[in-house]
């Protein structure tokens, strides 16, 4: 975790702003306060991702609290593209002051330099190959950067490492493991799939209830009941006739890790 740390820190060091990209249904599970320390002083652009999952209302929440705390904030949805381009407008509207301090020391025509940082999964990759797209123009190679990176022009003035910046989740406790593990944060071999569908069908019982069954035409009634009626509902039978509920756990998982129930924010804000 220190190498990682100080890798960061290495490469955060070559640019003049930060984008953090964030899982728009787990703002909080999907970030890492030490990026914050790791940052200092450079601009930081927080990119909430995968907007197509998350519930509409709370984004906007998310967004009016980052903006207030001053940090600029925007929705993407990578899957599609939309928001990159608003997304390249913020980045050149927080590199300004670098330009502005540039253009006082007489620096003309130097261009800002940006990286994307993230926990995996959040949808780095897919961000930077829009960015790059097709007019990929790549920079000169520029010292600091490490074999296999490039700088790419993807707008006038601004450079992308084309190498994003991975940060590590944190676990600091079960309601963020929770949050990793049901949206597909982490991998499946590091949590028990039988356990976490079981959170997240308890989840939905608390919180959305009327939209599991709806989704399921099952009536929900108790953890157990409820994967059995799913089991049941769907056909899921093993040999001898017996309900397979654990083949109904992971469809759970999956239907909502793929946003076929509806959008869902675990991380919510109070309205
Ligand atoms: P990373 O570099 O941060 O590790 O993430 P990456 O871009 O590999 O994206 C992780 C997964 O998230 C990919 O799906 C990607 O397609 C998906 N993704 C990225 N942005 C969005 C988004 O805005 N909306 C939705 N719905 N999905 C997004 P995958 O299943 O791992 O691969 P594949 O489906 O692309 O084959």
């Amino acid at each position: 975790m220190t190498r990682a740390k100080r890798m960061m820190e290495e490469q955060i060091k070559l640019v003049d702003v930060v984008v953090e990209m964030l899982d728009a249904r787990i703002p909080l599970a999907s970030t890492n306060p030490l990026l914050t320390q790791i940052i200092g002083q450079k601009p930081r652009i927080i990119a909430l991702n995968k907007v197509d999952m998350a519930e509409d209302e709370q984004t906007e929440l998310w967004l009016t609290k980052f903006r207030k705390a001053g940090i600029g904030a925007v929705k993407v949805d990578c899957a599609t593209g939309h928001g990159v381009r608003q997304l390249v407008t913020l980045v050149q509207q927080a590199a300004q002051p670098v330009l502005d301090k540039w253009l006082k020391k007489g620096v003309r025509n130097r261009s800002v330099r940006v990286m994307i940082v993230g926990i995996p999964n959040v949808g780095k990759s897919t961000l930077i190959n829009r960015l790059v797209g097709k007019n990929k123009v790549v920079a000169q190679n520029r010292p600091g950067v490490t074999k296999g990176q490039q700088w790419v022009t993807i707008a006038k003035g601004l450079d992308l490492l084309d190498t994003p910046g991975v940060l590590w989740p944190k676990f600091e406790d079960a309601k963020i493991g929770f949050a990793l593990a049901v949206t597909g944060a982490v991998k499946e071999d590091v949590f028990d799939k039988g356990q976490a569908a079981e959170l997240l069908l308890q989840w939905l019982m608390d919180k959305h209830r009327e939209q599991l069954q709806n989704f399921y035409k099952v009536e929900v009634t108790d953890i157990q009941g409820t994967f059995a009626a799913i089991a049941k509902v769907r056909g899921f039978v093993k040999s001898g006739g017996v309900l397979d509920e654990e083949r109904a756990r992971e469809v759970l998982l999956r239907d909502f890790r793929t946003a076929k129930m509806g959008k869902f924010t675990i991380d919510e804000i109070d309205t």
